[in-house]
């Protein structure tokens, strides 16, 4: 008699360079309570801020063919950095593939603010990217942006540290040039930023506002998700590249959800290369 294995349950994948995705996450889940959600954590390699547009692309590429084999049937690229340099090789590689990207959201800041001045935070390679120059072509024309390169933001947040005098001490630094510029709005350009949203806004102090775009990243998944619910309850499923335990154990303590499932990246998804170089054009 034949045996066949069964089919996966269409799910939707979420990937971020580690723990900045589930921002996104949380967000997804409150859209669609009732849809099975992959996430993975790419924390061997985080971050990716700091890496090459080739290492980003490859490692998109990677990893989104794992969440395909386990399933998925929308791609959520959970994460500014890896939507700038991979995501235009991803749709030429699957080109009928549903693919949410991350973008800092220019255009709804510029409508938001009063006078202006906009200050956006996000990673070097982000900022240095072209698909971020073509947004502020596009959306941002006569307005005064101050784009601030965050290097070493991540790699606080991804070592835990949300409200440490380490963390306190950067964010002062980063945030002391849109202080400067007596930016009326900051755009949260990286999907980790929220995580310290809380710290961030003390540091810019309570007249500034504070923007982030995961919850239309989620509506719009929403908008595209047109599979045939599943029966049962919805479930999430942890991935790392790094150590699954520790980040089944930040998902409880940032998002309050318990005892989630969590397994290792198989080795096939291990680094096309180890070393951290530095990114294409990085600002700094
Ligand atoms: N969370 C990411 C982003 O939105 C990536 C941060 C990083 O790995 O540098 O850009």
């Amino acid at each position: 008699m034949n045996q066949t294995t069964p089919l996966p349950r269409p799910s939707i994948g979420v990937f971020d360079s580690g723990v900045g995705g589930l921002t996104v996450l949380r967000e997804l889940r409150r859209e669609l309570p009732a849809v099975d959600l992959r996430y993975v954590a790419d924390t061997a390699h985080a971050p990716y801020g700091q890496r090459s547009a080739d290492y980003i692309a490859a490692r998109s590429l990677a990893i989104t063919q794992y969440l395909l084999d386990q399933g998925a049937r929308l791609i959520v690229v959970a994460c500014n950095t890896a939507t700038a340099h991979a995501i235009a090789a991803m749709r030429e590689r699957w080109p009928t593939l549903p693919i949410v990207g991350t973008e800092p959201g220019i255009k709804p800041a510029v409508a938001a603010s009063r006078n202006g001045r906009i200050g956006v935070l996000a990673t070097p390679a982000t900022i240095a990217s072209e698909r971020f120059k073509s947004l502020l072509q596009r959306h941002a024309e006569g307005k005064q942006i101050v784009a601030q390169p965050c290097p070493g933001l991540v790699d606080l947040i991804e070592a835990g540290e949300l409200d440490t005098p380490a963390l306190h001490a950067l964010l002062a630094q980063l945030c002391a040039p849109l202080r400067e510029a007596r930016v009326d709005t900051v755009l949260m350009g990286c999907t980790h930023y929220p995580l310290v949203q809380a710290a961030l806004q003390r540091t810019l102090g309570p007249e500034v506002q504070l923007l982030n775009i995961e919850g239309a990243v989620a509506r719009q998944a929403a908008r595209l998700w047109h599979e045939a619910a599943t029966e049962g309850p919805a479930a999430i499923h942890l991935a790392s590249s790094g150590d699954p335990a520790a980040l089944a154990d930040f998902v409880r303590r940032a998002l309050g959800w318990p005892n989630l499932p969590a397994s290792s990246l198989p080795p096939a998804d291990a680094p096309a290369q180890s070393a951290r170089t530095a990114p294409a054009a990085a600002g700094g």
